[in-house]
This record gives structure tokens, sequence and C-alpha cells, in this order.
């Protein structure tokens, strides 16, 4: 294995001012942050991803200690937060909801400051986004947010870093949320394309679309980047001309399974279909953070679709292993992208 100087890492960091500003923060939210580090963090995860695959070791963090905190389950979060830990030479501890005394015997506030006395950096995926700002608040090393019901920030890097290598740009393309858009995943990639000026639309029924003060906020942002928001209920109309056609699940982690009812009569008509990619672009690509019940080989897509007499929920097995879906690249840049916010905000 090729071995890279620890000195050059830091000067590939050094070159970019923006790198400088990146020291020491959260990452929360992609609000908190400007389209330049949107995109240095972007192309930071593109020149590791570059470097792994030469075999160039990435162990500048060596010594640092980082906490992962999962309230909710997760396989490639919780692996992209481990596997780039590891690359960057740091000792990773996992925390679960049942192993830690977190939220139930001990405080979000006292958690952050037993934390802050062991360890460099703290992942945190749990429920409501207030918990991962108080949590920041109250810890005096970096805070990473793995997933909020509101924001699944990092999801949103790996799919510009996807996105990018696909198209070779963002501003200017055209991505289509389809589903239920008012929770993490749509709510993040809303904010996320105001900010790189990607043109914004939410393919849905009116109770889906984001809550109006974020929708507010990022028409602001997104005026600012030349791009615009759409909220449609139109299917056709919405996803013509899309470059990239975007969904997630219909029910999200922390749900009451009593919902799926309700999702599937009012979600059915924007689930993604060979019909739907083929109103797209010609050059359109397939998008789910994933896991995705695009058959019924999964527990809970099975009993689902065994119920409501469905093969599959919110994107068919068609365009979903066809080639159009970029699902495991992204799934796969998860982990570079990951890796891009720690060294960055946790480099001296
Ligand atoms: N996309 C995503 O966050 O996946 P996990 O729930 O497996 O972490
Ligand atoms: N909206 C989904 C995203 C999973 C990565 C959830 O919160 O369950």
């Amino acid at each position: 294995m090729i071995k890279k100087d620890k000195f050059e890492i830091i000067k590939y960091l050094e070159k970019n001012k923006i790198s400088e500003n990146l020291k020491g923060r959260d990452f929360l939210k992609l609000l908190d942050f400007s389209t330049e580090e949107i995109l240095f963090l972007v192309e930071l995860s593109e020149q590791l991803k570059k470097e792994k695959k030469q075999g160039i070791s990435h162990r500048v963090l060596q010594g640092k200690n980082i906490a992962l905190i999962f309230e909710k389950t997760s396989t490639r979060t919780r692996c992209a937060f481990e596997v780039a830990g590891y690359d960057l030479g740091m000792n990773v501890t996992y925390l679960d909801s049942q192993g830690s005394q977190i939220g139930k015997k001990e405080s979000i506030a006292d958690t952050a400051s037993v934390l802050t006395g062991m360890f460099d950096g703290i992942e945190y995926r749990g429920y409501g986004q207030s918990i991962v700002e108080e949590l920041a608040e109250h810890s005096k090393v970096p805070v990473w947010n793995g997933l909020t019901d509101e924001f699944h920030p990092t999801q949103i890097l790996a799919d510009f870093l996807t996105i990018n290598e696909k198209f070779g740009t963002l501003k200017g393309l055209k991505l289509v949320y389809m589903g239920d858009s008012r929770f993490n995943m749509g709510n993040s990639l809303m904010v996320g394309c105001a900010k790189v000026g990607i043109n914004f639309v939410a393919c849905c029924p009116k109770q889906y679309v984001p809550d109006k003060n974020l929708i507010e906020t990022c028409q602001k942002i997104a005026e600012q980047n030349g791009s615009t928001l759409e909220f449609t209920e139109d299917v056709e109309a919405g996803v013509k001309d899309a470059n990239v056609i975007y969904t997630d699940v219909w029910v999200s982690m922390g749900e009451p399974f009593e919902v799926w009812q309700t999702r599937i009569n009012e979600l059915l008509p924007y689930k993604v279909t060979q019909q739907v990619m083929d109103m797209a672009n010609e050059n359109a690509v397939f998008m789910h953070c994933l896991p995705a019940y695009h058959d019924k080989n999964t527990k809970i897509g099975k009993e689902i679709c065994e119920k409501f007499g469905l093969d599959s929920l919110e994107v068919s097995d068609e365009v979903f292993s066809s080639s159009k879906s970029v699902v495991f690249e992204e799934a796969e840049n998860r982990m570079h992208t990951i890796k891009a916010v720690m060294l960055a905000t946790l480099i001296k």
C-alpha cells in the first residue's frame, strides 16, 4: 500500500481557505453551511475516494476517539462512520439505545459533558433535530448528525457526490423528489438543492410538502443560487426533463405502523415506476437513500405488500434494478463523504 504523508493531506486542506472555517464545526444541517463549504466537502470526498481506490492511506487522525450514538437502527450510516473512522486511524465506540444511559437515566446535556471528556467527535442518530442541536450545544467537540426526523445532511453530501460523478456538475440540474417530502429526506434535499443551485421539485400531494417556513428560507437561498423550488401534484409535469428522480420510504423510522394504510392510499400515484422514468429526461438516474421496499424480500416489505396486494412500495423492482439506478454507488459514497466531514472538522 502506498502511504500518503500526513503533511501532504494537511497541505491539500490548507490549499483551500474554506477548510480553515470547517475545523472544529458541528455538522447538524446543511442550512448551517455555505454553498462553498458544501461544494468543498463534496470535492474533498471525491479526492478521498480516488485516493482510497489507489491504496493511499488516510490515517491522519490516528489516536483520536469518536462515539457513535444510534437511537434508531442503521446499516449505511453506522458502517460509513465506522469504516471512515478506521480509515482515518481513529478508534470508534458504538452506543445503541438499549446499551447506554442516554435519554433514560441521563439527560442529553449530561451525556454531552461526559462524552466530551473522552471523545474527539460524536455522531448522533435519533428523533427530533432539537436533540442533536442540544447535544452539540453542550459538547466541546464536533457533533455530526447521522439522521433526525427533520434532516439527514450526510446523506445529501453522498447524493451530490453521486450526481456530480454522473453529470459532471450539480448547478442547473433538475431533481424531482417523489413521495413524502416533509420528512428528513425531502427537507434535506430541498435545502441542499437550494444551496448548490439544483432545481428542486417536490412531486406529492399538498399535505406532504415541507414545512412552510423551511420552504420560505429555501426559496431565498435558491434565488441567490439561480435555481427554483417547485411543488406539484402532477406527476407528468413534475418529472418532465428531470435529471434525477429520487424517492424514499413512505413510512419513516419512528412512525407508527398504522400510518401505512393512509400513506399507500395517498402516495401510490407517486411510486417510481418505469412509466415515471420514461417521462423524465433521457439521461435521468434513479436515486434512493435506502433501505428501499422494491420487492417482497424483507420482513416489513413482504408484510405490507401482502396486506395491500402490491409487489413493491415506493419504487418498482424494475426501476430499482435498472441501469438507471445508482443506489449502490450512492450507498458507497456515504463512506467517502462522511470521511470528508470528519476529516475537515477534526483536523487541527
Ligand atoms: N441511508 C441511510 O441512512 O441508511 P441507514 O439507515 O442504513 O443508515
Ligand atoms: N426517511 C427515512 C430515511 C432512512 C435513511 C427514515 O427516516 O426512516
